[in-house]
C-alpha cells in the first residue's frame, strides 16, 4: 500500500517550521515532557477522550486511553490526549440531544485547530458516538472510533436486568403497588453492575454495532464488555492500527460510502435497534453528501426482521449477545442483504472482516427464518398529523394497539404531564391516546426522551401495561411501548401536533403507515389561524443555538451550519 511521507503530516506543520511559532511549538511540547523525537516527524494522533466522573458509561476510558497511547507508541506514532464533552445521558439535562452538536462542533474544532493527523474517538454512550462522529466526518481526519462498552449484565432477585427496560418496568410496577419501596430501593442499587454503556439494545449499543457494521471501528470492537480484558486489547489495537491509517491515508470519506450507511441501516434493523438511529444516520448521511434518511430504516425493515433477541425487544443482554459472536457474527447472517465491498479502518473489507464470523447460540443471533418477532424493527408514518413523518418501533410495541382510533389527551408539557398523570380524576382510559406535545428539537428543547408517556396510574392498577402514545420527543432505545416518536413537524414551530385538542379523535394505521387526526381540514385551518408562536426561551448562550439552528428530527436535527460537505479550512499558522 502507498504510504504517505512522515514528512508531509499535517502535524508537521506545527513542528517542522523554522520560524519562532515551530520554535515555540517544540518548545511547548518539551515543556511537558515530550523529547524533540517524539513528536518531530512521526504521526501525532489525537485521542478524543469523553470521559468525566459524570458519565458512568466511560468511567474506564482514562484507563483506555493509555491502553490506546501504549498501541500508538508501539506503532511509531505520537498520542496526544484531547479531552472533550462527556455528555453522560442519564445526568446531562434537560437532554444530552441538546449538546449532540455541540461534541460535534467540538471535536471537529478540537481535530481543526490542534497538530494532530488522526484520531482516536474514544465514546458510546448514547449522544458521544454521533457527536463524535460527525465532527471526525466533517473534519475528515483518519479517525478509528472505539466503543465504551457495555456494563455487565444485570440480575436483580433471580431475573436478568436490562438497563433502563427494567427501570421502567419496575418504576410502573412500584406504582402499581406490585413492588415495595424497599424493593424499589433495593433494586436502586444491585440492577448496575459495573461501568459501561446500558446494557441493552438501546441507543448506545444500536450506535456502537451501527458504527461498527459502517466500518469506523476495528472488526468486533461493539460489543466487547467495558471490563473485559478484551477491551483494553481492543484500545491498543485502535492505537496501532491508527498510525497505520495515518500513513495511508485512509479518510472517513474513503469509509462512508452510500453501501457503508445501508449497512448501517440494516444493521439497525436486524438488531431491533433504538429509533434515536434514525436521527443520527441522518445527521451523518447529509454530512456525507449521502441520500438516506428514516425512510430507508422503513424500507429495509420491510425485508429483514429482527434477528438479535436483545432487550427491549427481546429476552438477552450485551453479555449474551458478545458470548454468541457479537456483531461480525450478526452481520454473518444478514451478509446476502450488505454492501460487503465497504471498507473498514483496517483496510479490509466488511466481506472480509466477517469472513469467518460465527454464531454460537441460535437463540441470541437467531437465524433469519426464525426471528425474535413477526414485526418490523421500524415505521415511518405519514398523515395530517405528521407531514413531514413521525417514528415508530412496531418490535418493541403491543400488537392489539397497531391499529387503533382513540380519543387524545393532550398535555402542553412534560411538567403537565407529570403533575395530572396520576391524578385519579383523570378522564382516561385505556382506548385514550395520550399525547405531549412542545418536546421536540426546538421546543423540548434538544427533544428530550420523553416519548414513552407514563402510563397514569390508575390503569397501571387495573393491569394497563401499555397504551397508544404520541409525541414530539424521542424515546430511549432501553423502553418499549406503542408509541408514536419524532412527529414532525413539532409543535413548537407549529406543526399539527400544535392543532389538537383533547377529545379529537387519533387514528393510528402502523401497517398502512399512517398517524391521523379525524378533524375537518377547515377547523385545523381555523385552529391555525389561532396559533401563536411561543416567544423564545433563551436570551443568550447555547440554547440560542440551538433554537436559531437545530434542524427537525426527520433532517437529523444538526445544525444548519454545520451541515453538508465542504470541506473544513485548516487553520493558519503564524
Ligand atoms: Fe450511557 Fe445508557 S446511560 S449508554
Amino acid at each position: 500500500m502507498k504510504q504517505r511521507s512522515v514528512e508531509r503530516l499535517r502535524s508537521q506543520r506545527w513542528y517542522a517550521r523554522e520560524d519562532m511559532r515551530g520554535f515555540a511549538h517544540r518548545q511547548r511540547m518539551q515543556q511537558i515532557g515530550y523529547r524533540r523525537e517524539d513528536f518531530m516527524n512521526r504521526p501525532v494522533i489525537g485521542i478524543i477522550n469523553t470521559w468525566s466522573d459524570l458519565s458512568p458509561c466511560h468511567a474506564h476510558l482514562r484507563e483506555r486511553a493509555d491502553a490506546v497511547k501504549r498501541g500508538i507508541l508501539q506503532a511509531g506514532g505520537c498520542p496526544v490526549e484531547l479531552p472533550a464533552l462527556s455528555l453522560g445521558e442519564v445526568m446531562v439535562k434537560p437532554t444530552t440531544m441538546m449538546y449532540r452538536n455541540l461534541l460535534a462542533l467540538e471535536t471537529e474544532e478540537l481535530l481543526r485547530s490542534h497538530p494532530v493527523d488522526g484520531a482516536v474517538l474514544l465514546g458510546g454512550c448514547d449522544k458521544t458516538t454521533p457527536g463524535l462522529a460527525l465532527g471526525a466526518i466533517s473534519m475528515n481526519l483518519a479517525a478509528i472510533f472505539l466503543p465504551a462498552g457495555p456494563m455487565l449484565s444485570g440480575n436483580w432477585r433471580g431475573a436478568k436486568v436490562g438497563a433502563g427496560t427494567d427501570t421502567r418496568r419496575y418504576w410502573d410496577e412500584l406504582r402499581a403497588g406490585r413492588i415495595s419501596p424497599q424493593d424499589w430501593v433495593e433494586f436502586e442499587s444491585r440492577s448496575v453492575r459495573s461501568f459501561g454503556t446500558c446494557n441493552t439494545m438501546g441507543t448506545a449499543s444500536t450506535m456502537n454495532s451501527v458504527m461498527e457494521a459502517m466500518g469506523l471501528t476495528l472488526p468486533g470492537a461493539s460489543a466487547i464488555p467495558a471490563v473485559d480484558a478484551a477491551h483494553a486489547r481492543m484500545a491498543a489495537a485502535a492505537g496501532e492500527r491508527i498510525v497505520a491509517m495515518v500513513l495511508e491515508d485512509l479518510r472517513p470519506s474513503a469509509i462512508l460510502c452510500e453501501g457503508a450507511f445501508r449497512n448501517g441501516v440494516i444493521t439497525a434493523v436486524a438488531l431491533g435497534g433504538s429509533t434515536n438511529a434514525l436521527i443520527h444516520l441522518t445527521a451523518m448521511a447529509r454530512r456525507c453528501g449521502v441520500a438516506i434518511d428514516g425512510n430507508a430504516f422503513d424500507i429495509e425493515a420491510r425485508r429483514t426482521p429482527v434477528i438479535a433477541n436483545l432487550f427491549p425487544a427481546g429476552q438477552y443482554l450485551m453479555e449474551d449477545f458478545y458470548n454468541a459472536g457479537g456483531l461480525p457474527a450478526l452481520l454473518s447472517r444478514i451478509a446476502d442483504r450488505l454492501d460487503l465491498a465497504c471498507r473498514a479502518v483496517n483496510g479490509k473489507t466488511l466481506g472480509e472482516n466477517i469472513a469467518a464470523a460465527r454464531v454460537f447460540d441460535d437463540d441470541v443471533i437467531r437465524p433469519l427464518e426464525s426471528p425474535v418477532t413477526t414485526e418490523v424493527a421500524y415505521a415511518v408514518l405519514r398523515g395530517n398529523l405528521a407531514p413531514d413523518g413521525a417514528v415508530m418501533k412496531p418490535s418493541a410495541a403491543s400488537r392489539h394497539l397497531l391499529r387503533h382510533v382513540g380519543p387524545a389527551l393532550v398535555f402542553d408539557s412534560h411538567k403537565e404531564l407529570s403533575e395530572r398523570i396520576d391524578d385519579p380524576a383523570l378522564d382516561v382510559t385505556p382506548d385514550t391516546v395520550l399525547v405531549l406535545r412542545g418536546a421536540g428539537p426546538v421546543g423540548g428543547p434538544g427533544m428530550p426522551e420523553w416519548g414513552a408517556l407514563p402510563i397514569p396510574r390508575k390503569l397501571l392498577e387495573a393491569g394497563v401495561r401499555d397504551m397508544v402514545r404520541v409525541s414530539d420527543a424521542r424515546m430511549s432505545g432501553t423502553h418499549f411501548g406503542t408509541c408514536v416518536l419524532h412527529v414532525a413537524p413539532e409543535s413548537h414551530v407549529g406543526g399539527p401536533l400544535a392543532l389538537i385538542r383533547t377529545g379529537d379523535l387519533i387514528a393510528l394505521d402502523v401497517p398502512a403507515r399512517s398517524i391521523e387526526v379525524r378533524v375537518r381540514d377547515d377547523e385545523l385551518a381555523r385552529r391555525r389561524a389561532d396559533w401563536r408562536p411561543p416567544t423564545p426561551r433563551f436570551q443568550r448562550g447555547y440554547g440560542v443555538l440551538v433554537e436559531r439552528h437545530i434542524g427537525q428530527a426527520h433532517t437529523g436535527c444538526d445544525f444548519d451550519f454545520l451541515e453538508g460537505t465542504a470541506t473544513v479550512p485548516e487553520p493558519e499558522i503564524y
